[in-house]
């Protein structure tokens, strides 16, 4: 049988390193074996527990649900190539804003390390002490935050920094200004819509499905972000560095991975616990499989942060790039460009 059952400090325990993560002067959590192969923090007892919650909730006839890529059915805007004329154009700026505030909102998720969640065991059915959803308190939630705020305690930046120093290493510090960053990238509230469960419970439950979409979205983010650095033609002056931002951002997605994984096996085991209702409608004696009443807002909360959101951003963002090419020489034709190079991929949408 593996080991379903962790304490907060196996969860939180890191690799033994056989050298420290410094990057761009910043001291950083993780590290290398003797290889020199990055090892994701925190990640000794974490992965193979997620790994083995994963294969018990298929053991007991539950699935685990779609959470990859194949979610994420509109590219990245700007595209690849979008992104490489705006470069050229010198207008550098647009990645560094992207950069940055992809680091403030990692920074917000140490949120998370505070977090423990309402207690689940009080309203389902089901023993959830050898769940990931039983370890969300012990260890998960903060070993989550850690790794998206960085440990003050122990000295080491997260993934914020991890973005900082990438955008350093590109562009060089305090290159441009701070943007304004967004609110919050979680779907609006809109009411109570799982009345089955208690207020706090619900608003839990849709924090996990926001984050883990915002996760997955994230991930195409980092692909689009490493297929830039990486292209031969751009950042031409400063190729092997671009090529080592490329490398941090890897790095971030590796541990990133961790998230995806112990979010899909908390969302797929509420969906497949039996819960005792409280909204006073006591059918099927007071219980409700987790699956009849979350399905529904699971669907839902896709199609915000893969259709919905999507399409919205890629319209603010498109008048936003807009605005700083037609300030230049020639901008309407430069507009004209810049939108052809994004055609092939809206074509490849609308034929899917
Ligand atoms: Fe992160
Ligand atoms: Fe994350």
């Amino acid at each position: 049988m593996p080991k379903l059952s962790y304490t907060s400090a196996e969860l939180l325990a890191d690799h033994p390193y056989a050298k420290p993560h410094v990057e761009a002067g910043y001291r950083l959590h993780g590290g290398f074996d003797a290889e020199g192969r990055y090892i994701s923090p925190r990640t000794l007892h974490r992965w193979p527990a997620i790994r083995a919650w994963s294969e018990a909730l298929k053991a007991r006839g539950g699935e685990l649900i779609e959470s990859s890529q194949q979610l994420m059915v509109k590219g990245s805007f700007p595209t690849v190539a979008q992104q490489k004329f705006l470069l050229d154009q010198g207008l550098g700026q647009t990645l560094w804003d992207s950069l940055t505030v992809t680091g403030v909102i990692e920074a917000r998720g140490k949120r998370l390390a505070e977090a423990t969640g309402p207690d689940f065991q009080s309203i389902v059915v089901e023993d959830i002490s050898e769940t990931a959803t039983g370890h969300l308190a012990k260890g998960l939630l903060r070993a989550h935050g850690l790794d998206e705020g960085g440990n003050d305690q122990a000295g080491e930046g997260g993934h914020d920094a991890m973005w900082f120093a990438v955008r350093d290493m590109l562009f060089g510090k305090n290159a441009y200004p701070i943007p304004e960053i967004p609110e919050s990238i979680s779907r609006p509230e809109m009411g109570r819509l799982m009345p089955q469960v208690p207020p706090e419970h619900e608003h839990f439950i849709l924090l996990m499905m926001n984050v883990l979409m915002i996760e997955v979205r994230a991930e195409n983010f980092f692909s689009f972000c490493t297929t830039v650095m990486r292209d031969t033609d751009s950042f031409r002056d400063r190729r092997a560095t671009a090529e080592h931002a490329a490398e941090l951002v890897d790095r971030i997605r590796q541990d990133e991975a961790s998230h995806v994984g112990y979010l899909t096996a908390v969302v797929s085991e509420l969906r497949s616990f039996t819960f005792k209702t409280s909204d006073g409608k006591a059918v099927d004696g007071g219980r409700v499989k987790g699956a009849d009443f979350m399905d529904p807002i699971w669907r839902g909360m896709v199609q915000w942060h893969s259709v919905t959101n999507v399409d919205f951003d890629r319209k603010q963002t498109r008048r936003e790039l807009t605005e700083a090419l037609a300030k230049k020489p020639g901008g309407a034709e430069l507009i004209a460009r810049f939108d052809a190079l994004g055609e092939e991929t809206l074509e490849r949408e609308r034929a899917a």
